[in-house]
């Protein structure tokens, strides 16, 4: 078996573990010297073994002796709920480790550089693109210590997110609104501010297309001073709702965090997701555009301290997707001008 093929079925492996939570979805197969795959491992989630370990543990004693251990992240050097992989893949034996990315966690990264050190021969890179784009939101998140921020909002083709009245229910179809599902599914939190709650009354839950809900369901977080209505759709959710009485969003950040959070969907409405732009807190935009129009003052997003043409934000654009009549764009910081020199 090739490494590239070996890498395939990591990452095929690394699909099996959960997409949400702290830890990265990693897979690893581990090869005897001729090559052929003797076991195959992956990580389960906070707690449980990492793929490395994972896969040395269907081999009996000696089993890795001389073996190639490949592997979509650089093994890990730390002890957290489990002890380091790279001593793991060093007391097996193992004479070589292929990785895809490097870790670049402050704590678990330098795995690379023990193995090394032990004498084990170490080649990074392999199929990195592909690992990289499937590993995403996790590797922002770990390089810049705070979660992934995906800011989302529906709206008219002329940029409003209301009617003149603040309703909003619906402007996109089923199909986008079956996306934004599956993209609160791929979240850990879901943001918005009071003035969503007390408008629209949202669930902020994950659901099917009968409604049913989905398997993995983001945690809820309201963003405001002002109290909630006991009845509040909100508090029927499956997770506890999390307050967050504050405007500052650089700390509300901090704190989501802190509570484990690496992928953060901010579902507005234009007050708050506003304020993450002007802080250079955006990594994506989810933007649902319906084909109607609505005119008025309810925009989708008000002050975001553009002052003039030259403090613009500028984007680029990673998709655009047709969803029944409706269409998803997403996009990023362009890395240009105010954008790069904050270092978002
Ligand atoms: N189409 C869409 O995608 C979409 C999505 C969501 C909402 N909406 C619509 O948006 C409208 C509600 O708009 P909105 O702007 O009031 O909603 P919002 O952004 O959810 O709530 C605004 C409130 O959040 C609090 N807040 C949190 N962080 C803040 C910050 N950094 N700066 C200022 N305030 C902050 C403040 O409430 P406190 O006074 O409590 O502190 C503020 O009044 C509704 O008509 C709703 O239907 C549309």
């Amino acid at each position: 078996m090739t490494w590239d093929a070996a890498m395939r079925t990591a990452i095929e492996l690394a699909h099996n573990g959960p997409a949400t939570g702290v830890n990265p979805r990693v897979g690893c197969v581990i090869l005897d010297e001729s090559g052929a795959m003797i076991a195959e491992g992956w990580h389960r989630g906070v707690g449980t073994a990492h793929a490395e370990v994972d896969a040395l543990s269907k081999l009996p004693d000696g089993g890795a002796r001389g073996a190639t251990a490949v592997v979509t992240l650089e093994p890990c050097n730390h002890t957290g709920h489990t002890g380091p992989c790279s001593e793991a893949l060093i007391a097996a034996g193992v004479a070589r480790v292929v990785y895809a990315v490097s870790d670049p966690g402050h704590a678990s990264g330098g795995g690379a550089a023990r193995l090394r050190e032990a004498g084990v021969e170490v080649v990074s890179g392999v199929l990195a693109v592909e690992v990289e784009s499937f590993l995403g939101d996790w590797l922002t998140a770990a390089k810049l210590g705070r979660p992934h921020i995906t800011v989302k909002w529906a709206s008219s083709l002329d940029g409003r997110t209301a009617a003149a009245d603040g309703t909003s229910k619906w402007i996109t179809g089923a199909a986008a609104r079956q996306r934004v599902h599956e993209q609160r599914e791929a979240s850990d939190a879901i943001v918005v501010g009071t003035g969503t709650v007390l408008a629209d009354d949202p669930s902020l839950t994950a659901r099917g297309d009968a409604g049913e809900l989905l398997s993995t369901q983001p945690t809820p977080v309201v963003v405001g001073m002002r109290a909630i209505p006991r009845e509040a759709a909100v508090f029927r959710h499956p997770h506890p709702v999390i307050f967050e009485g504050t405007h500052d969003v650089a700390e509300l950040v901090r704190d989501l965090h802190g509570r484990g959070f690496r992928r953060v969907y901010v579902e507005g409405g234009p007050t708050l997701a506003s304020a993450f732009v002007e802080a250079s807190l955006v990594d994506e935009y989810a933007i649902y555009l319906a084909p109607t129009l609505l005119g008025g003052g309810h925009l989708a997003l008000g002050d975001i301290g553009v002052a003039t043409i030259a403090d613009q934000r500028a984007l680029r654009i990673l998709s655009v997707e047709q969803l029944g009549a409706d269409l998803l764009i997403r996009a990023a910081p362009a890395q240009t001008g105010r954008a790069q020199k904050e270092g978002n």
